[in-house]
Formats: structure tokens, sequence, C-alpha cells
């Protein structure tokens, strides 16, 4: 073999083997990872690890409007880095489960087609947002009009997700409850659309810190 070819074939193999390590042994691990039963005498509870499957129309619109851009939805292992998950963080969310929060698992993630981990923090990670927003109505103003709760965001409005309708009669029950600097013009009133409203159950049903079987146990 010539010298060239000799090089050519050390390059193309110092590529396969990450690539084999990286990509390919992880893709097909992935493809064999199922649910898993809690049992009900180590654990505690019954039922399936992850539980519930994620809102997957508004997955889409969180895909569209390019919210990965700003948000991550992974809190890495604690080995994994400075800003991995440490004891106690996560414990001022609201009305959340009894468990501590946790760094996330592959299984997390199962069952969405594409796993929306993020590439830089602009914004919170929203792995466990949907614990955060207790009240919908708050979730929709966040989109509508981010500095109305927050006067130093710098997230964008998605207003285009949102109808300015004549109010007729009656407010709508899902009329927005704007401060007077977002508020539309008298008579009018911003109701969500269907997206914005698949958008925000989506986010509610983050919670990816289900306890993991095996582990829950272990901790108490
Ligand atoms: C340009 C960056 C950027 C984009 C794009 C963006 N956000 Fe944000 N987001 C932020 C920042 C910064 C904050 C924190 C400041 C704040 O609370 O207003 C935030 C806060 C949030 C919060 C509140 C999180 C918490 O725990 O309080 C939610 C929920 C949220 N964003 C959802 C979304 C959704 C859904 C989209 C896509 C439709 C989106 N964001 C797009 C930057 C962004």
């Amino acid at each position: 073999m010539s010298d060239f070819r000799k090089l050519v074939f050390r390059i193309g193999f110092l590529f396969a083997i990450p690539w084999l390590l990286l990509i390919v042994v992880p893709v097909i691990r992935y493809q064999h990872v199922g649910p898993v039963a809690y049992d009900k005498d180590k654990d505690g509870m019954d039922g399936f690890y992850p539980p519930a499957p994620i809102h997957r129309q508004g997955q889409l619109v969180y895909a569209r409007e390019g919210c990965v851009q700003c948000h991550t939805q992974m809190i890495r292992a604690a080995n994994l880095g400075l800003d991995a998950w440490r004891k106690g963080w996560g414990q001022d969310q609201g009305e959340r489960a009894a468990d501590p929060v946790r760094s996330n698992t592959l299984r997390d993630y199962l069952g969405e087609p594409v796993a929306f981990l993020g590439i830089q923090r602009a914004g919170p990670d929203l792995a466990n947002a949907g614990w955060r927003f207790a009240d919908r109505n708050k979730l929709h103003l966040m989109l509508y009009a981010p500095r109305a709760l927050t006067t130093w965001s710098t997230m964008p409005s998605f207003k285009h997700l949102y109808v300015v309708q004549k109010a007729q009669g009656q407010k709508s029950s899902k009329a927005l409850d704007l401060p007077a600097k977002y508020a539309p013009a008298k008579g009018f009133e911003v109701v969500p659309s269907a997206e914005a409203e698949a958008l925000v159950d989506y986010i509610l049903s983050l919670k990816k810190d289900y306890p993991v079987p095996g582990l829950a146990a272990a901790k108490k």
C-alpha cells in the first residue's frame, strides 16, 4: 500500500471509531430502550416509567417556533459539568412531585421523535417547567408578552400565536389578563389560538423528573 493510501486509511479509521462509539452504538442502544415497570414493594408505586407521553401536537409548535434556540430540556448528571444538577436544585418549584428533582436519564425522552435537548441556555431549562406554571394563563402571558411578567425579559413575544378579537358581550373565559401596557384597544380581547393552547399543554406536560425505578427507594 502506498503511503498516501495508508494515510487515507488511517484518517478514515480515526473518524470511524468515534462515529461508531458516539453515534452508532448509542442509536442502537436507544432503539432497545423501553418503559420500565415500577416495583410496588421497592419503589412504593405502580405503573411504568416514564408514565406519561408528551403532548406531541404542542411539541411541533415548540419545534417550529424555535424555542430550542434558547431553552434546553436537559439537566446534566452531577459529574458532567459546572451547570449540572446539584442536590436541592428545583426545590423552589411550585406544586411539585414528592421526590426530589434529579438529572435527566435517557428514558425521560422515550416516545419523543426528537428530543429537544437544546443548544444553549439563554432562558431557563424547561425539562421540568410543567411544575412551575400551575396557572395556565400565566404561561400564555409569558408567551404573549414576556415583559408583562419580567420587565427585563429578553424572551421574544410570540404574539402571532394569539388572536385579537372584538369582545362580544361578556369577556371570553380564555381572554388573557393583560396589564394596561400590553392590553389591546378598548372593546377588544386577546385569546389563544389552538396552537398556543397546544404549546401550553406541551410545556405543562414537561415533568421529566419522575422517580426512576430502583432509585426512589435507595434515596429514602
Ligand atoms: C431569544 C431567546 C428565547 C426564545 C427564542 C424563547 N425564549 Fe423562553 N425565555 C427566554 C428567557 C431569556 C427567559 C427568562 C426570562 C423570563 O422569564 O422572561 C425565558 C423564559 C421562558 C419561560 C419561563 C421559564 C421559567 O421557568 O420561569 C418559559 C415557559 C418559556 N421561556 C417558554 C418559551 C417557549 C415555549 C418558547 C418558544 C415558543 C420560547 N420560550 C422561546 C428566552 C427565549
